[in-house]
């Protein structure tokens, strides 16, 4: 099966025709407490587990579209993007799929307002916002969960992106994919807070695409991985119903280091941390040790996300001067 089949029966018949002039979509980031790390199958973008994330609220991604003519325009940020750069190829084979005739070329603005230098991953806010833009052009009033296929075939974190909130996708199990898709979960914590920590926005030396493969293929600590991430879920939606911050920390600490070592087994060997990320984890349990209540998550690149409740902030500000930090409920919700 390939994108495009996944498309036709998602679409079931609905037309190719923008019903007005332009389309509009916004989604948030989101940081995964655990993650999706391993595909069954990398052309629809099928994981080999569920994960389970948050979405950073104000933070993502708003996209405007409408036809053009000649070629693809892509601008970013309002400056505009070059053809051929990796950022428009991606974008403009993803349009692909919703072309109305072979020459129809779209126009694609959009924003972020995650600090692009944040080293946070934009391509889940970027994909979810881009199909959400889409379904507005095209009038094609899909549900949240057609939605999330969507955004999952352009990129697979992108699933969860559709949401707000705590947000679990489903790793499902039919070959093509219509039982993989993201939910919400049916809890809030306005005094959730995380705290982003740049170590470096250099480009990351290995794609997630590849570091995954590489690691499904080589690294003899994968065959732990499913079974960890059974484990955590299991967890965490305990610690999410129980209100019980420590434990979602504990979990999603262990969980990205568990990651990160499957990673270190590959060959080529897939290292993520710059000495500075290996100094903020000991800093963190430094100050962890002195009773403040912060745990950390990373992804696939040396940054490094702090998870605190709200009233360790001060601290947690003098422990980290450089920390961004945001309010995924909501700043004033607390
Ligand atoms: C480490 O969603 O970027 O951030 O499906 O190939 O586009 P593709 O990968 P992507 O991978 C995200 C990996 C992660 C963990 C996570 O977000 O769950």
């Amino acid at each position: 099966l390939k994108k495009r089949d996944a498309v036709a029966i998602l679409l079931a018949g609905r037309a190719l025709a923008p019903a007005k002039a332009e389309g509009r979509g916004a989604a948030a980031a989101n940081i995964a407490l655990c993650k999706y790390w391993g595909k069954r199958n990398e052309e629809l973008n099928l994981p080999i587990t569920s994960s389970l994330s948050v979405s950073l609220g104000e933070l993502g991604t708003r996209t405007r579209i409408l036809p053009c003519a000649g070629r693809d325009e892509v601008a970013l940020n309002g400056q505009p993007v070059a053809a051929r750069s990796k950022f428009a190829t991606r974008l403009s084979s993803f349009l692909d799929l919703f072309r109305p005739a072979a020459e129809f070329r779209f126009r694609v603005e959009t924003d972020n307002s995650i600090p692009t230098a944040a080293g946070l991953a934009s391509s889940a806010s970027g994909f979810a916002a881009l199909v959400l833009a889409l379904n507005d052009l095209f009038g094609w009033g899909l549900d949240p969960r057609s939605l999330s296929i969507l955004a999952r075939l352009g990129s697979g974190s992108a699933a969860r992106s559709i949401f707000d909130g705590f947000v679990e996708w489903h790793a499902g199990a039919a070959a093509d994919g219509m039982d993989s898709f993201a939910e919400p979960l049916p809890y809030e914590w306005p005094d959730l807070r995380m705290g982003l920590l740049v170590v470096s926005s250099e480009a990351k030396p290995v794609g997630s695409r590849e570091a995954m493969r590489r690691t499904r293929r080589t690294s003899v600590l994968y065959e732990a991985w499913p079974i960890k991430v059974a484990h955590d879920l299991v967890v965490i939606k305990d610690a999410l119903r129980e209100g019980d911050f420590d434990l979602l920390g504990r979990v999603a600490e262990s969980n990205a280091l568990a990651m990160h070592a499957t990673g270190l087994a590959a060959w080529p060997p897939v290292l993520y941390w710059r000495p500075a990320t290996v100094a903020q984890m000991h800093r963190v349990w430094e100050v962890r040790d002195r009773g403040l209540r912060v745990y950390f998550t990373m992804d696939a690149g040396p940054n490094v996300k702090l998870l605190f409740p709200r009233e360790e902030e001060p601290s947690v500000r003098e422990s980290f001067p450089d920390v961004q930090v945001v309010a995924p409920f909501g700043p004033e919700a607390g």
